[in-house]
């Protein structure tokens, strides 16, 4: 991955910083987008060089057409077209049932989840014009939630079964040209989007008793996943949705 241009969004924390500091161990030139903790993209930027990278650092709202436009174009204007994008930015499900969600909450969600993904996805893809080989790849951070339904979720559940589509049809329209594109679908990652989980250990083994595995997992395990979908490695991987999670997903209906 040496000097390989990788754009990751939700760069500032969780599995998003997780990947921008394993492709900067990778040697890579990571552009960490952020939405609104400046320190945390700093932090993550200096953890890419310190792995033996390079960082910019750029804000943007991915829910905003103008501002992902942007901030790519900032990134091209100082590094070329990104090789690379990681679409790791999100926000979690309000946990409001569909009769009592306000629109709000829904639009907060698919905007970010699933149309903050179309925008950047098409504007790596608008950026490269219409070259055509070398290691391109798009991953999108997912989550088994694109199958596994819960109760308040519909908004999350709802942007996540999309992004998988989104996915699925991309990877068919891109193949051609050499761009492959992927989703990740973690399962129970310890990250800020899980604080409970973190601070509150008896909460976190409740949990943890539903998963095969038997633990919760890191980000930088998503990270690995990342890399490795990235690069060469992978070169015939494209429209797959790979879960991560323990065996969680497979305990559906189990316990019924
Ligand atoms: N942690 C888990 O258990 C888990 C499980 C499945 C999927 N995921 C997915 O992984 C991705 C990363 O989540 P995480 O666990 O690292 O949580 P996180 O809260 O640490 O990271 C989410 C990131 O998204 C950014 N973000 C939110 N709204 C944004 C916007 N409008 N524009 C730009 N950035 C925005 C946040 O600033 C943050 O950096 C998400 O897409 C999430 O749905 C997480």
């Amino acid at each position: 991955m040496t000097k390989q241009i990788v754009v990751v969004t939700g760069g500032e924390s969780g599995i998003g910083a997780a990947c921008a500091k394993a492709f900067g161990a990778a040697g890579a030139r990571v552009a960490v987008l952020y939405f609104a903790d400046h320190e945390g993209a700093q932090a993550s930027a200096a953890a890419v060089t310190d792995a033996g990278g390079e960082a910019i650092t750029i804000q943007a709202d991915v829910s905003d057409e103008a501002s992902v436009n942007a901030a790519f174009g900032a990134i091209e204007a100082q590094w070329g077209a990104a090789a690379v994008l990681v679409n790791s930015a999100g926000v979690n499900m309000t946990g409001v049932a569909v009769r009592d969600m306000p629109l709000a909450h829904w639009q907060r969600t698919i905007d970010t989840d699933l149309t903050g993904a179309f925008l950047a996805s098409r504007r790596f893809l608008t950026g490269r014009g219409a070259a055509t080989g070398g290691d391109v790849a798009i991953i999108q951070i997912s989550s088994i939630h694109a199958h596994a339904v819960r109760a308040g979720g519909a908004d999350y559940c709802a942007a996540k079964a999309g992004l998988n589509k989104l996915v699925e049809t991309l990877a068919i329209e891109e193949a051609a040209r050499g761009i492959r594109v992927n989703a990740i679908e973690p399962g129970m990652i310890l990250t800020p989007m899980n604080a409970r989980a973190q601070s509150d250990l008896a909460y976190r083994a409740s949990l943890e008793r539903n998963i095969p595995a038997g633990r919760a997992g890191e980000a930088s395990e998503v990270a690995d996943l990342a890399v490795f979908l990235a690069s060469d490695k992978a070169r015939y991987i494209t429209g797959a949705r790979i879960p991560i999670d323990g065996g969680l997903s497979l305990m559906q209906a189990l316990g019924a």
